[in-house]
Order: C-alpha cells, then sequence, then structure tokens
C-alpha cells in the first residue's frame, strides 16, 4: 500500500496532487488550441441532438452534483441552453419533465451509484438522450448511457473526490465550448481565448498546490473549530459547496456552504469570533460585492480565511488569512480555486487524527439506496 501511495501519507494527498497530470489527461486528443479545435467523439457524433435539445438536466450525488453546478453555469453562459441540476435521488422519485426533446447528462466518478444509474433509466424510459461523464471505464454508467465522455482521472481510492471533480469540471468545460463554437454563442476570439487558458490549466493547478504550506498553517489555526462556513459567488458558489462538503466528509466539523449573498438570510446570524469563514474571493466579476461581504463578515469579528487572486489587495486586507491562486478567467477558476480548499480539509482532517481515506460511514461507491 505504501508504493501504492506513492510516497504520500494518504491517497487523498497523492490524488490532490496528480491533479496537473490527470487534467492533461483529459486533455489529451481533445482540446487543440492551436487549430481552435476541441474533439470529443461523443458530442461530434451527436452535436444535432445536443444543438436541437430543448434543455439539459444533469443528474448526479455528491461531489458530482457539485460539478454538475458548475457546468451549468458554464453551459448556459457559453452555449445559451438551459440546463437543470438535480440530485439523481430526486430526481428519480418526482416525476420529471423530461422527454424526447431534452437531454440527461449524468455525472459519476464509479459509475455505479444507484440514485444516478436510476435516474438515467427513468430519463431513457421517456426518450431523452443520455450522456456520461464517467471516470470508471465500462461501468454500468457508462455501459447504460447512449455516449458519453470518460474523465480520465485514474483510479481514485480516498473516499473524498478530489481529481475526479476537476476531470468532470475539465470534461463539462470542454462539451460547453464545443456547444458553443457549434452554436456560435460565443465570439471567435472569446473562443480562442477560452481555448488557451484552459491550456494553462495543469500548470496554474500545480501553481496552486504551492500553496500548501501556508495551508497547512490555516489548519493549525482552527483544526479545532467546530463549524465553519464556506461563501462563493457565482462559479465559486459550487466550489464553496464541495469546500465544505469536503471538509465535513473527512474532518466530521459541521460545514456549510453558501452563496455568499444568501448569507444575510440566514448564516450571519451565526457568525461570531469563533467562525471561522472561508471566502473565495475571486477578483472578477462582482468583485465588489464579495468585498462587501467579507465586510460584513469582519463587522462581526468572523475569522476570514480567503482564497484570493494573486494581486488581489482588497480583500487580502480585509482577512485574517490570505490563500493565492494564479489568475484565470472566472469561468474556469473553479478548478484552481477548490485546490486550496481540498488541501485545507485534508490538513485538517490529518491534524485531528481522522481516518482521511476512509472516513466513517461513507464509501466510495454507493451501489444501494
Ligand atoms: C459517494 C462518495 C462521494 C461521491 C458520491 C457520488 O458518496 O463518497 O465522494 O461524490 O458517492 O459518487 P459518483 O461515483 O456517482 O460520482
Amino acid at each position: 500500500e505504501q508504493i501504492e501511495k506513492g510516497g504520500y501519507d494518504h491517497f487523498m494527498l497523492k490524488e490532490i496532487h496528480e491533479q496537473p497530470d490527470v487534467i492533461t489527461d483529459t486533455f489529451r486528443g481533445r482540446l487543440l488550441p492551436e487549430q481552435g479545435i476541441i474533439r470529443m467523439a461523443g458530442i461530434e457524433d451527436n452535436l444535432e441532438k445536443f444543438l436541437k435539445a430543448d434543455k439539459i438536466t444533469i443528474a448526479a450525488c455528491g461531489t458530482s452534483w457539485h460539478a454538475a453546478l458548475v457546468a451549468e453555469y458554464i453551459i448556459e453562459e457559453f452555449a445559451r441552453i438551459p440546463v437543470e441540476v438535480e440530485y439523481a435521488s430526486e430526481f428519480r422519485y418526482r416525476n420529471p419533465i423530461i422527454s424526447e426533446n431534452d437531454i440527461l447528462i449524468a455525472i459519476s466518478q464509479s459509475g455505479e451509484t444507484a440514485d444516478t444509474l436510476a435516474a438515467i433509466k427513468l430519463a431513457k424510459e421517456r426518450g431523452a438522450f443520455v450522456f456520461g461523464v464517467c471516470n470508471v471505464v465500462g461501468s454500468s454508467i457508462a455501459r447504460e448511457t447512449h455516449a458519453g465522455a470518460y474523465t480520465h482521472a485514474g483510479p481514485e481510492i480516498g473516499v473524498a473526490s478530489t481529481k475526479a471533480f476537476t476531470t468532470q469540471i475539465t470534461v463539462l468545460t470542454l462539451i460547453a465550448l464545443r456547444l458553443a463554437k457549434a452554436k456560435g454563442t460565443l465570439s471567435n476570439s472569446d473562443y480562442q481565448m477560452y481555448l488557451n487558458e484552459m491550456g494553462t490549466i495543469p500548470a496554474k493547478v500545480e501553481e496552486a498546490l504551492k500553496q500548501n504550506e501556508e495551508v497547512l498553517k490555516i489548519a493549525q489555526v482552527y483544526k479545532d473549530a467546530p463549524n465553519c462556513l464556506y461563501l462563493g459567488r457565482g462559479y465559486n458558489y459550487p466550489v464553496a459547496l464541495e469546500g465544505a462538503l469536503k471538509l465535513k466528509e473527512i474532518s466530521y466539523i459541521h460545514a456549510e456552504g453558501y452563496p455568499a449573498a444568501e448569507m444575510k438570510h440566514g448564516p450571519i446570524a451565526l457568525i461570531d469570533e469563533h467562525m471561522p469563514v472561508v471566502v473565495v474571493a475571486q477578483n472578477q466579476n462582482h468583485y465588489d460585492k464579495i468585498v462587501s461581504n467579507v465586510q460584513e463578515i469582519k463587522a462581526r469579528n468572523g475569522k476570514i480565511i480567503a482564497v484570493v487572486t494573486k494581486g488581489d489587495t482588497q480583500v487580502r486586507d480585509l482577512a485574517d488569512h490570505v490563500i493565492e491562486v494564479p489568475s484565470i478567467s472566472e469561468a474556469l477558476s473553479p478548478i484552481i480555486t477548490t485546490i486550496p480548499l481540498q488541501l485545507l480539509s485534508y490538513h485538517i482532517a490529518v491534524l485531528r487524527n481522522c481516518n482521511v481515506d476512509q472516513p466513517r460511514n461513507l464509501a466510495k461507491s454507493v451501489t444501494v439506496e
């Protein structure tokens, strides 16, 4: 097992560090910025169906559901196709509106999640076209879907999903860009800019990983916190949800993720000097709004841990701790901003002597209801 961990203390840490490589693997043969092309067989063969679709429903569970939320923002923004995101377990039991003009995208690392599989069967019965985004080759979901695109994350052993999440977002962003190209919903220059920027992601993930020591110091300060709040806006709202999920899964600290502006409708009541608040503060769209959210937390003596873009000044001045990540277009930022949150939950869990790779009560793949 030590050999399989490749010199890391835990599979989770190894998998966090594998992300630059597995994202590159997920791009291979698909992302061709010099030619201005994205090539994915599962999309090319079914392009007409995507272009004619009334809407896309995405069904998933857990971390994969968070990737679906990121995809909703990206597909709607880039390709202007309406997207609905559903917990597979809810979708399957609520007589959803889905028909032959619709597409269901099912996202699953394992390809074996019972609820996601059931959602696929239901969508197929209603005549929808079903597309899978799976990691495990030949898994039940990969076989049950009409077409799909694999993530190339390789085996993920840690129960808390890390590299599967970032490669899911990678695939879904490629899909969004391919559809945008076909629909003409992005200008040629924006499309090309995003393709070029996608190519920089592995190096930027690598750079974000260099914050490890900084993150460890923050983990040492907050390891005994009973609660933690995670906030983000726009594309980084799902990142906040995923950060909170990671922390509760492996450290057993109660954590909640919220869209930052919703804080005033409830969570703000919880903020005092004992509450650490992790803010994902990208310095692009609505930056002034996130700055004012941070001010609201500070006014109530909350402890602010901010993930900021390199060169940020305003949030930095207000925060108790900052973690810098490289700058990238906001739509592509979730893959980068999620890295320090993975490391934060990892270090806190280790400091609390938790079983990082196999947290209590959780399973890597949930094949029963
Ligand atoms: C379990 C795992 C999670 C995972 C979820 C969905 O709860 O512990 O890490 O996100 O299932 O799994 P899937 O394989 O469908 O992505």
